[in-house]
């Protein structure tokens, strides 16, 4: 079937081993015409986020796409502490060459504007695999140029799954609350994937040894991120895929059941940070990815790594 006209694309991500799980299937894609991607701290400092991009583009053979590196911090409260689930190295000690290409000297938000204005309105989208931070300063000093924005599809929250911060609240979201307030509140196209659908799509040691048996360095290199997932200190027989949902919802939103809901976030200053409640009245809607028919994105997530592209030249 001949592929439509690839989707201009940001990722903003703090890889992270799903991250880049996400952006390895994403420049395996030939859906996504992945045009930079944006860092923000998150799963580890800023420095090891925009390292781990850099390294996995080398990996990938695409120095072709820039990497900007972003908020260090979140808008209005310390960060996160790094979190022992991806390593000391934020990606498992998954054995990536050095970066090829040094991450570019403008900051991820002056470029993303400059971008965005350049482009058609609603000609690119972001797939948002972190803290919103990033994002949020986009709204707050470019409003002009965020009004731009196709959609932001983002991994985050959690409707009525609970938590893996608090008891209601997720990571991402909790991480920088205020950030994720502003995207609520903007008005810009807004797809959440909560974990109500990612804790769904769970990586097994059964889908790592099929990609690792295809042959093919995309999917290998996802296997060894699979297998490094299950080394961490809460290794059970399966993992959650949160990022690479975004990629999957962008390239088969089929596959999901989504709700429009208006949603508020809590700012405060515990582990309810982040925490979503949906509101009675709907003015600013959020289509919420709700379920997910979790073998058919499996079968996806599989039949991208493994299918041979033209368009990745992978060196490992
Ligand atoms: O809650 C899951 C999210 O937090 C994912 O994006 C993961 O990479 C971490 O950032
Ligand atoms: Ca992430």
């Amino acid at each position: 079937m001949a592929h439509a006209k690839p989707r201009m694309t940001v990722i903003d991500t703090d890889p992270g081993i799903d991250d880049a799980i996400g952006i390895l299937l994403a420049l395996a894609s030939p859906e996504f015409n992945i045009v930079g991607i944006t860092t923000v701290a998150g799963n580890i400092g800023i420095e090891t986020t925009t390292r781990n991009a850099c390294r996995l583009l080398a990996f990938a053979g695409r120095e072709d796409i820039p990497v900007f590196q972003g908020a260090a911090a979140p808008l209005d409260r310390a960060g996160p502490e790094p979190l022992g689930l991806h390593g000391e190295d934020g990606i498992g000690a998954v054995a990536l060459p050095d970066p090829m290409r040094p991450h570019e000297t403008q900051h991820a938000v002056e470029w993303l504007a400059s971008f965005l204005l350049d482009q058609p309105a609603g000609s690119v989208d972001m797939l948002a695999l972190g803290p919103l931070t990033n994002l949020a300063r986009l709204v707050l000093e470019k409003p002009e140029a965020a009004r731009r924005i196709g959609r932001i599809v983002a991994m985050g929250g959690a409707i009525h799954e609970h938590g893996n911060v608090g008891p209601r609240s997720e990571f991402n979201l909790w991480a920088d609350p205020e950030a994720a307030a502003v995207i609520l509140g903007s008005g810009v196209p807004l797809v959440l994937v909560p974990l109500d659908v990612t804790r769904r799509v769970r990586a097994t040691r059964e889908l790592a040894s099929r990609l690792l048996n295809s042959g093919q360095p995309k999917a290998q290199m996802v296997a060894h991120l699979v297998q490094a997932y299950f080394t961490s200190p809460t290794a059970q027989d399966s993992r959650p895929l949160h990022d690479p949902c975004v990629m999957l919802f962008a390239l088969s939103p089929e596959l999901f059941q989504c709700e429009d809901l208006e949603l508020s976030v809590s700012v405060a200053r515990d582990e309810k940070a982040g925490e979503l409640a949906i509101m009675a009245e709907g003015k600013i809607l959020v289509r919420v990815a709700m379920r997910v028919d979790a073998q058919a994105v499996l079968e996806l997530l599989t039949r991208q790594l493994t299918a041979p592209w033209e368009g990745y030249s992978g060196r490992g």
